[in-house]
């Protein structure tokens, strides 16, 4: 088939939701229930989603362990974005927390059980009782394998709903009509390469994070940003991108994530000298601060000389004195992963760590429904018809600056579910599809033909690796002015010497190769996102450590960056302060 030939085949649904994770298939279950005639595409079989890989656990106040309730949790989660998260859509999640827990207990996601029969809880980092007091127990775990359990369950009632799945399909671009509809996606199928058009009367982005960006980090291979680059060729902006999370406990030198239930469970970090440094940083929560006080504090004792192993190049996490018991029931899974890449048992091992890139709490602008919005004049914000993202691709902003863990399995779950009622509310008054808008479609197979182009010139895979160097040397966990610039220089340097990359001349071209020269170039775009986003925000704040700017400007920064891909355009728009029903947190100092 010619990539010009605009007769390619169609499927129509009501809604297609692109991203197979835990807020694709949340939303997909909402609308399947209700009888919406809905498709999910994921370029991976299901439940090979990122999902899959979450370990520690789901934040919900059950209080089954300790006292909590969910305004606790809402102000812990409030503090721990640096006061940059929207109070609205937080205090819409904390307080659905409890109830979808509870559903999911019910659709058959395998709890860990305390021994009376409870769902077990264990602390996380940045959890208190009491609006900043004690230690809490909030995350409700499988094991160490609580995103595989959530995963399998929302898979199997999908099935049992009738949802309708293309497994191992690529999404190229969105499909807008003149006045600014989405009206579904072009996608293609990757074993045979063949695009398909998919007509939808909503369209719900759901693709996950785009830890890909840099070198080292937890992420599965698949997180290459493809919804929110996709957003951003159809002009909406990427928000908060400036705001990557490094979490403190990857495998050192590799990145594989070691949960911070480990520490929830009692493990602490020690440096060269034995030290257990945290108690210095952070005096009362140590070792279950914040991901962002950890992260630098592990940073700056190996900077500083106090580090670990033959080139003092990280830190211990100790686990051996927790016991065989306790570590085989409640982290088999982190054992496994040290005994297979280290070759060590934690059950006798000190475990070498460091931080590594984990998650991405910008993304495409939404509202606590799911919608994607962009801004009008005066904090108005208006949403594009037909359009939502959820879960990581998306910034609604719960997570603000810094995420807490365990917020963001239930993340997922909370705006999938909401995403899902607003679009059956919005499927009851848009009953028909519009008309296909052929010169969208046209566009969408130019971005494919691209990459029919065979020839010798830069290959896919050393610019995928220059762009994770440069964003890990130049907009790393520590920042500043002049590194960052020369951060722009080069990734708008590995922008320019995207037009000279083909794919090789081979007779039999794997499809996979193409897709990866897709993914490049959402991760391109995301890559620009982000340095000019680090660039521009002169402050620290959360996971954005400028040592230029050391302090949080709370009179010039309280506000999202909106960063647009025409133009490299930046704006901003104020963060949401006011709660639903109860009263603001004002931003105040942050310690733990
Ligand atoms: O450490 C972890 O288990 C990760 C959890 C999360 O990112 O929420």
């Amino acid at each position: 088939m010619s990539y010009g030939d605009s007769s390619i085949p169609r499927r129509r649904f009501d809604s297609l939701v692109i991203g197979a994770g835990g807020g694709g298939l949340r939303a997909a279950l909402q609308l399947a229930q209700a009888e919406a005639n809905v498709a999910v595409v994921s370029k991976v079989f299901p439940t090979r989603s990122h999902t899959v890989a979450a370990q520690g656990g789901m934040n919900a106040a059950l209080a089954n362990v300790l006292p909590d309730n969910w305004h606790w949790h809402m102000y812990d989660t409030v503090k721990g974005s640096d006061y940059l998260g929207d109070q609205d859509a937080i205090e819409y999640m904390c307080r659905a927390a409890s109830h979808l827990v509870v559903e999911l207990d019910h659709i058959g996601v395998p709890f860990s059980r305390l021994d009376n029969g409870k769902i077990y809880q264990r602390p996380f980092g940045g959890q208190s009782q009491n609006f900043g007091g004690e230690q809490a127990a909030r995350t409700c775990a499988a094991a160490d394998r609580t995103g595989h359990a959530i995963l399998h369950s929302l898979y199997q009632q999908n099935i049992r709903a009738k949802t309708h799945f293309f497994d191992e399909f690529f999404a190229i671009d969105l499909i807008k009509d003149e006045e600014g509809y989405v009206l579904g996606a072009l996608v293609l199928e990757i074993e045979t390469g063949e695009p398909i058009l998919i007509e939808a009367k909503t369209t719900l982005l759901a693709t996950g994070g785009v830890g890909q960006l840099f070198r080292t980090n937890t992420n599965a291979r698949i997180n290459t940003g493809d919804g929110l680059a996709m957003a951003l060729r159809a002009g909406i902006p990427a928000q908060d991108m400036e705001f990557f999370q490094f979490h403190p406990t990857g495998i050192a030198g590799k990145g594989m994530l070691i949960t911070e239930g480990a520490r929830g469970e009692g493990g602490y970090l020690l440096n060269n000298d034995g030290e257990r440094f945290m108690e210095r940083y952070a005096p009362n929560a140590k070792d279950l601060a914040s991901r962002d006080v950890v992260s630098r504090a592990i940073y700056l004792e190996v900077r500083e000389g106090r580090g670990c192993g033959p080139q003092g190049g990280y830190v211990h996490l100790k686990l051996d004195h927790l016991g065989t018991e306790v570590i085989k029931k409640r982290l088999p899974g982190i054992r496994d992963t040290i005994m297979t890449f280290l070759g060590i048992d934690p059950v006798e091992s000190l475990i070498p760590v460091y931080p590594t890139t984990h998650y991405t709490m910008g993304g495409i602008p939404t509202n606590r429904f799911g919608q994607v919005v962009v801004p009008l004049q005066q904090s108005a914000e208006e949403p594009i018809p037909g359009l939502y993202a959820v879960g990581e691709c998306a910034c609604v902003s719960v997570h603000g600056a810094n995420r807490l863990g365990g917020n963001s399995l239930l993340d997922i779950v909370v705006f999938g579910r909401a995403a899902g009622n607003h679009i059956i509310d919005f499927l009851k008054e848009n009953r028909h599809h519009r008309a296909m808008n052929q010169e969208g479609v046209a566009l969408a197979l130019e971005r494919l033909a691209r990459w029919e182009k065979r020839g010798d010139g830069e290959s896919v895979d050393e610019l995928r690796q220059a762009l994770q160097s440069a964003m890990e040397e130049y907009c790393g966990v520590f920042r500043q002015e002049d590194v960052l610039q020369q951060g722009v220089d080069k990734v708008l340097e590995i922008e320019r010497r995207l037009a000279d990359v083909t794919l090789k001349d081979q007779s039999k071209l794997f499809n996979t190769a193409r897709i990866e020269a897709l993914e490049l170039e959402n991760l391109v775009d995301i890559g620009v996102a982000t340095v000019v986003s680090a660039l521009a925000r002169k402050e620290s704040r959360g996971a954005h450590s400028r040592t230029d700017y050391p302090e949080r400007d709370d009179e010039h920064w309280m506000k999202h960056t909106l960063f647009y891909k025409e133009g490299r355009k930046l704006d901003y728009k104020p963060v949401r302060t006011k709660p639903i029903s109860v009263d603001s947190f004002p931003p105040k100092k942050r310690v733990y």
